[in-house]
């Protein structure tokens, strides 16, 4: 850009656009329910794209439903410098994460609009379509097939646990665009604000994460089929229960983690028994399993492990089971001149930094196999995310945000 920029964010008119934004989706707590392609998630994408136009960007969506917000720069022939990250939600997520990255976005072109700054680049802010994976699996889909990572049929085709498929319900709710996903879009850079989610700069006492990069993980679908039997009458040796295998699988996965050591993490996050009814014996369990780190062999070693986890349970409690790996998402490294440009910033603004890892999945990853790219951290309450209760202050963000 060619100006030099003094001005800065107004946090208030940014906190004002997140609490805007909570009103959809919100649930009891203080948090979102605003899964991936629900009618929450089209009511935000409505209410972002009118905030949007009315700072007299361009807004497209192309097939996948990634939102894009262009205010034009100078010299339209240069790619757009892009800001954004997501606006789905966990089932019992936080009014933050992804949020604040997008909006962030929109705060920046409010900002330059109000202090009348051209830059040379276009500045575009992105919505990308189901970060979170919570609905549709895996994460990051709609940078992923942008990146050209994932497979655009792959992810329109796949399904819910309701049986409803992606590419219906992104039509349904109004935004499958017909601009063709990824290559026809590039860019000059990528910039994605998030909230830690985790614990490390609270404690430590820094304002802006210098973010590296990205942890590596590994996701599986495993489903475990035993024997439907009577409660009442069926003696405990005779019966083939998917359920108890499914409960020391939870326990091997759990163990896993501390055996490898090393900074391992592991979850079971999801758990379906059918036919989940109190006076039968489970026939089968629908689970998940994530795994995380940051090197590649330590995650071969832990795959190795749950492997043998599962054969070893189902032998012994006569059930078959069935793991599939859906999803791998390799460790990543961002953009050294884009991470520098972010050191550099969070120097000047003289506020403690701290160079991180990331330890969530985010849309940056993909994107940085297509552009440089790079991420900026604030710290969040006690370090909790994928909560209800999760929380982050104006001041964090303004520090980490000044222009
Ligand atoms: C994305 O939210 C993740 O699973 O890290
Ligand atoms: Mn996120
Ligand atoms: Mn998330």
């Amino acid at each position: 850009m060619e100006n030099e920029m003094t001005s800065k964010i107004n946090p208030a008119r940014l906190w004002n656009d997140i609490i805007e934004s909570g009103k959809i989706g919100a649930t009891e707590k203080g948090g979102l329910c605003r899964l991936a392609l629900s009618d929450e998630d089209r009511q935000v994408r409505e209410w972002f794209v009118e905030s949007c136009r009315a700072e007299g960007c361009e807004v497209r969506f192309d097939e996948l439903g990634n939102l894009f917000s262009r205010r034009p720069g100078r010299q339209p022939d240069l790619h757009p410098i892009a800001i954004g990250s997501h606006l789905d939600s966990q089932p019992t997520g936080g009014k933050f994460d992804g949020i604040l990255g997008v909006l962030a976005g929109l705060e920046v072109v409010r900002t330059l609009n109000e202090h009348g700054i051209e830059t040379e680049h276009p500045v575009e802010i992105i919505d990308w379509t189901n970060e979170e994976g919570a609905r549709f699996a895996p994460a990051m889909q709609g940078s992923g097939v942008f990146a050209g990572v994932l497979e655009k049929e792959t992810i329109l085709s796949c399904r819910d646990r309701d049986g409803r498929v992606f590419g219906e319900e992104l039509q349904k709710i109004g935004f499958r665009g017909d601009d063709v996903c990824g290559h026809h879009h590039p860019l000059d850079s990528y910039f994605e604000l998030h909230i830690e989610q985790g614990p490390i700069l609270e404690a430590e006492e820094k304002v802006i994460g210098v973010v590296g990069g990205v942890q590596g993980m590994r996701w599986y679908d495993l489903t475990l089929e035993g024997r439907a039997s009577h409660a009442g009458t069926t003696p405990m040796e005779m019966r083939s229960d998917a359920s108890v295998a499914a409960a020391e699988i939870i326990i091997a996965v759990n163990r896993l983690a501390g055996e490898i050591g090393e900074g391992a993490l592991t979850t079971t996050g999801v758990i379906d028994a059918y036919p989940n009814s109190r006076n039968v014996v489970p026939s089968r369990v629908f689970m998940t399993v994530d795994l995380r780190h940051t090197g590649i062999e330590i995650l071969d070693r832990m795959e190795k492990k749950l492997e043998e986890a599962v054969s070893t349970v189902c032998s012994l409690r006569e059930v078959s089971g069935t793991l599939d790996r859906l999803w791998d998402s390799p460790p990543v490294k961002f953009d050294a001149e884009c991470v520098g440009a972010v050191r550099e910033a969070a120097k000047k603004s003289g506020h403690p930094l701290r160079e991180i890892t990331s330890g969530a999945g985010h849309d940056a990853v993909y994107v940085s196999r297509v552009a440089p790219a790079a991420m900026i951290f604030i710290p969040c309450k006690d370090g909790i995310s994928h909560n209800e209760i999760e929380s982050a202050t104006p001041d964090t963000w303004a520090l980490a945000h000044r222009y």
